[in-house]
């Protein structure tokens, strides 16, 4: 089967408590367990983790280099900071989603700018959780092989 990994950077483990206006308020666990549930009606294994450090998603993203076949990332403030993220995610040669929980280009300048954005395979910002959704669909479109327009695993 499959294997897709599913990455949540700082903060992100608050979700529920955390400025809601932004984050709405599904706490994090029911987002991993809506990815596990969609991943096995596509076919796919999917592995959820969340780090407050900068140093433990590199890590994560090197141990899995080899071992999975697509990546879903929330880098969070990593997004707009991290080089070494940024770095880590060139090791891998699979479909890689960066998403968003809001529009980070309605948001403060700041965060308008991303490390990742060049080096995913595309970018889901400002849909709230349904965007982890369609980021799972679309590493499954990918992996279909792309253009069948199904978004699903055969
Ligand atoms: C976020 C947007 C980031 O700018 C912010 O630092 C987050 C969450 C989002 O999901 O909308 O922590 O990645």
């Amino acid at each position: 089967m499959k294997q897709i990994l599913v990455i949540h950077g700082p903060n992100l483990n608050m979700l529920g408590k955390r400025e809601p206006e932004h984050y709405g308020r599904v706490t994090l666990s029911e987002i991993d367990d809506l990815l596990v549930r969609r991943g096995r009606e596509l076919g796919l294994l999917v592995e959820t983790f969340q780090s407050n450090h900068e140093g433990e998603i590199v890590s994560k993203i090197q141990a899995a280099m080899g071992n999975i076949q697509g990546l879903v990332i929330n880098p969070a403030a990593y997004t707009h900071t991290s080089v070494a993220i940024r770095d880590a995610l060139l090791l891998l040669e699979i479909p890689m989603v960066e998403i968003h929980l809001s529009n980070v280009y309605k948001r403060e300048p700041f965060r308008h700018h991303s490390y990742m954005r060049d080096v995913v395979t595309g970018q889901i910002t400002g849909f709230g959780v349904y965007g982890y959704t369609m980021a799972l669909d679309a590493v499954a479109n990918i992996l279909q092989g792309p253009d069948t327009g199904k978004g699903k695993m055969g």
